[in-house]
């Protein structure tokens, strides 16, 4: 990138962040006494040093509260297949078109400079900059979430963070909350409708991207590296980007027709939930490339904010409660995160906005829409409306209710398929054995519940955790004695 302040050639003359020439970056102004050598004291008119000092505490957002550790970089998705018979979504108008897109992969339960190879999910949000507004794909790398209930989603991320008096990562919380909130886990996230905005057509979809190319580290390796290269994820994206030797994914769809999704063996709207490959088979569709490493990290990633309500014309939510949810949660993060303005930061910026009736706010510097008028109707400046163009839920009509998730025996059948595919392949071992290394370091109350949750996939997960645990119990429990209830006087406690 060009240098801002040219004036000096290669080497720029530094200024103040108002412009004013400087002498030299590390000088200040000082007062020094005639009697004693050394020491000074400091001036309120040294705007230099003041402006240096207060800046510096200022520098620092507020982390994302999940997914804080990232990797990101600039790239592009390519359409690979015609599909415009089922959606009119831009990205997909064509075969071998384009769009630019912004990645950010991540961990979800550590903090920003956690290390990155610990067991934890990893996100992956992508922002693909199209002519009709930014499209967001926010998810992660299992095909299912934890729950399907979106007011506990701040309560299972506290369970999976640290613990509120000894602020260390707790087992005893993580499995406790996972004991008393049994939805399954599976595969699959959301499900998404594409649709035709000429004729209102539409199908359910699910989104998978597949990596190229794909590496699974150990626990013990991966135990290593956490000490010795925390950044090891962040590093391999980076270099792999500066070699040339670019990562790339295929975007598969998984499509179904809205008729066969009123009589389909499961939920479709459930994102607890995977659609069997051999009921909707994955449809190669698009390829994304990572290609350029961002300029600066904070400018291009940490102030990034990606939102699954970010949607184009022939795409649209479904009634998933957890995708509704999130699609308020995400656009207020950043509000709060980055500032009400965040969305005219170049990593953020969408090709074509006006949006005069958004104005003011912090930090605006897009020419704020000048004189144009700041209310709706006005005839002093008219603006030319479209036909309407999202993809429209007319399934949904009836009667507003409490909703709260509980657990059926149904709940359990995915799960139990993928016991069976892991049953004798040698994974079962590794499952076991990362799960009971895990849950080894709860209290053994918890740990008693977590096998009985096991056990209903099937007795014989809950037989050998019980054994592995029972062998684990031989290395002593966890190092930190850490209190769990109510341990203070509500509201306070001092
Ligand atoms: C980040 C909320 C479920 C994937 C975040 C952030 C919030 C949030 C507040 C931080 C955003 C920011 O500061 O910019 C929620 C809520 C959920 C939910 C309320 C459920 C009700 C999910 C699910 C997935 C997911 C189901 C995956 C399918 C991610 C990813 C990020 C993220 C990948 C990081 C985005 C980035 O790189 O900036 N979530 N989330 N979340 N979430 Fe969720």
């Amino acid at each position: 990138m060009a240098c801002p302040n040219q004036r000096g050639g290669d080497e720029p003359i530094y200024t103040s962040a108002e412009g004013r020439p400087l002498h030299d970056p590390t000088t200040q102004l000082v007062l020094q006494g005639p009697k004693v050598r050394g020491g000074g004291l400091a001036l309120l008119e040294d705007t230099q040093l003041i402006e240096t000092l207060a800046h510096f505490p200022r520098e620092r957002i507020p982390e994302r509260v999940v997914h804080a550790k990232a990797a990101g970089a600039w790239g592009e998705f390519e359409c690979t297949k015609d599909i415009t018979d089922i959606t009119s979504a831009c990205i997909f108008s064509k075969v071998g078109k384009k769009t630019k897109a912004l990645a950010r992969i991540s961990t979800t339960s550590g903090e920003k400079g956690f290390p990155d190879t610990v067991r934890d999910i990893r996100g992956f949000a992508l922002k693909m900059f199209t002519e009709e507004g930014n499209y967001d794909f926010v998810g992660n790398d299992l095909p299912v979430f934890f729950i399907r209930d979106p007011i506990k989603f701040p309560s299972l991320n506290r369970s999976h963070k640290r613990h509120p008096q000894t602020n260390v990562p707790d087992a005893s919380m993580f499995w406790d909350f996972h004991n008393n909130n049994q939805e399954v886990n599976g595969f699959g996230v959301h499900t998404f409708k594409f649709g035709k905005v000429d004729d209102g057509t539409s199908k359910y979809v699910k989104l998978h991207w597949k990596p190229e190319k794909i590496e699974n580290l150990k626990t013990e390796e991966a135990g290593k590296l956490a000490g010795q290269e925390p950044d090891y994820h962040v590093k391999d994206l980076y270099n792999a980007i500066e070699n040339g030797d670019y990562p790339v994914w295929t975007l598969n769809l998984q499509i179904m027709d809205p008729k066969e999704a009123e009589t389909y063996r499961w939920n479709i709207f459930d994102d607890t939930k995977i659609w069997p490959h051999k009921d909707c088979p994955l449809i190669p569709v698009g390829k994304l490339t990572l290609n350029k490493n961002p300029e600066n990290f904070f400018q291009d990633i940490e102030q990034a904010a990606f939102s699954p309500s970010n949607m184009i014309p022939g795409i649209g939510p479904t009634a998933d409660l957890m995708l509704q949810a999130r699609m308020f949660s995400y656009p207020a993060a950043a509000r709060y995160r980055v500032g009400p303005n965040y969305q005219q930061l170049p990593c953020n910026k969408a090709q074509y906005v006006y949006n005069p009736y958004q104005r003011d706010g912090p930090s605006r510097y897009d020419g704020n829409y000048g004189a144009d008028p700041d209310y709706v109707r006005s005839s002093f400046r008219k603006i030319k409306t479209i036909k309407p163009n999202d993809v429209t839920h007319d399934e949904w009509v009836g009667k507003v209710s409490n909703y709260t998730s509980n657990v059926e025996d149904d709940d359990w059948v995915q799960a139990l398929d993928m016991w069976n595919l892991l049953k004798g392949s040698g994974d079962d071992e590794l499952f076991i054995s990362n799960l009971s290394g895990h849950v080894g370091k709860a209290l053994p109350e918890v740990q008693k519940e977590t096998i009985r949750m096991f056990a209903k996939v099937h007795k014989e997960i809950g037989e050998r955790l019980e054994k592995a645990l029972e062998k684990a119990s031989e290395n002593g429990p966890d190092h930190v004695k850490a209190p769990y209830g109510l341990q203070s006087a509500v509201g306070g406690g001092y």
